[in-house]
């Protein structure tokens, strides 16, 4: 943990040796550290200079500025500091004013060092959990406003997907009509040959013009080519239906596989050949799951976040140097524990992680990526999806220059009164 730092503001030289002195115990087992300034304006540049400073103790009567005026200065240049005053004893006064201007505690001279040291660990304990405190607010509000995004995004999904449904369902349809119309028409156009086999000039300039045969040879194809990219129509607007299923209260039982291909089908426009000329192969080790009680929309959003970083990582190291192996990310799902739990694992032959970097990749904000590319929530949030929404658990191995493999394990029921614990149980069964 972080050393807190502690400004004393004093006159007197005398009191920075007393101060080591005393506290040498303390400062030589990093719990805190101490900073020294002679008057307030010191102090002032010492903290706009260093915003390390958690706490200030100060005297009041000082020349150039003194503690009162540095205590109102104090809360432009930091909200967190907190300052204790040190004033004559009996100085009501002062204190009173003291206290007024948002100081949080005072101290009489002499200064008794004892209750300097009670008084420098509550005002420590107090500053570390505001901090702690903003932090978690800080955290919940990106969380918040991520996911009031996919949520709109996932409504906007819904509703585009619903607009495109109708439209791609009457030409699904009318392509069986068309082509039994037209292969009505057809039959009749043979008979006609068959029975005029020698019709009028204009008759037979149209053949040839129109080449009969082989548009009659290329007809099948036509319609099977239509066919084929209606179906993929049909089959990318089911996977957005099931990607964007993120409005959902209460936990269904979803097959996992359709989550993991529905958001394959989504990226799959980045796993084709592109700017550096490769491409990434998905294998798919796909086990028999039974189906799990989760929140599909945050599942997927789950794959996704995972399955982006797989195909980013490749993207970082394309240019460096020519790749011999293929790119591949490979899929494996397994059940476990006798089908009460299940594991899914994503692992590419990427570019691997750092020790430094595996140890902050689920960190809320912490990215590799430039700005504008990364966020640093997708991991963070990811984890906080599988571990406190569905109790289950998410892990990372990672090897530099080898690749990386996120594991997820999820109980298949959401009813068990302690996931959390049975996690380790399980992963032990699980062979991990
Ligand atoms: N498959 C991976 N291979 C290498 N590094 C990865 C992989 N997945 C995640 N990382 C690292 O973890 C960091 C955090 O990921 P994430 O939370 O998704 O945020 P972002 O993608 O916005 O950077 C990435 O910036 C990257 O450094
Ligand atoms: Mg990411």
């Amino acid at each position: 943990m972080k050393t807190a730092k502690i400004l004393i503001v004093d006159d007197e030289l005398e009191l920075e040796r007393l101060f080591k002195l005393r506290f040498r115990k303390n400062i030589r087992a990093n719990e805190f550290e101490l900073v020294f300034a002679s008057n307030g304006q010191d102090a002032l540049e010492k903290l706009q200079s260093d915003s390390l400073i958690d706490m200030v103790v100060t005297d009041i009567n000082m020349p150039d500025m003194d503690g009162l005026t540095l205590l109102s200065k104090l809360k432009e240049i930091n909200q967190n500091i907190k300052a204790v005053v040190v004033s004559a004893y009996g100085d009501l006064r002062n204190i009173r004013t003291a206290m007024n201007r948002g100081a949080f505690d005072f101290l009489t001279k002499p200064i008794d060092f004892d209750d300097l040291a009670i008084t420098i660990k509550k005002t420590l304990e107090f500053v570390k959990q505001k901090k702690k405190t903003l932090n978690q607010l800080q955290e919940m509000q990106t969380q918040m406003i991520q996911q009031e995004k996919m949520s709109a995004i996932g409504q906007l999904v819904a509703s585009i997907v619903h607009e495109i449904n109708n439209p791609v369902g009457f030409i699904a349809s009318n392509i069986d009509f068309a082509s039994e119309y037209i292969q009505d028409m057809l039959k009749l156009l043979n008979l006609y040959q068959q029975q005029f086999p020698n019709p009028g000039v204009e008759i037979q300039s149209t053949l040839q013009e129109i080449e009969l045969d082989y548009l009659v040879s290329a007809l099948p194809e036509v319609i099977s080519s239509m066919k084929t990219g209606t179906e993929r129509i049909i089959d990318l607007s089911k996977s957005l239906r099931n990607f964007s299923r993120g409005n959902i209260t209460n936990p269904v039982a979803f097959n996992l596989h359709e989550g993991l291909d529905s958001t394959l089908l989504i990226v799959k426009h980045r796993l084709k050949a592109r700017k550096h000329s490769y491409r990434i192969e998905i294998i798919k080790k796909y086990g028999s799951l039974p189906f799990v009680d989760c929140y599909p929309g945050q599942l997927n959003q789950v794959f996704l976040n995972i399955i982006v970083n797989a195909i980013d990582a490749f993207d970082d190291i394309a240019q460096e140097y020519a790749w011999e192996k293929t790119k591949a990310i490979t899929i494996q799902t397994q059940a476990c524990a006798d089908n009460d739990w299940v594991t899914i694992r994503i692992k590419d032959n990427g570019p691997g992680m750092s020790t430094e970097v595996k140890e902050q990749v689920f960190d809320y904000l912490f990215t590799t990526k430039p700005l504008g590319k990364g966020t640093g929530l997708g991991l963070a949030i990811s984890r906080q999806i599988v571990e406190e929404k569905h109790g289950g658990k998410l892990t990372c191995i990672s090897t530099l220059g080898q690749g990386t493999e996120f594991i997820i394990e999820l109980p298949r029921q959401q009813y068990y009164p302690s996931n959390k614990l049975k996690c380790d149980h399980v992963a032990a069964i699980c062979g991990r």
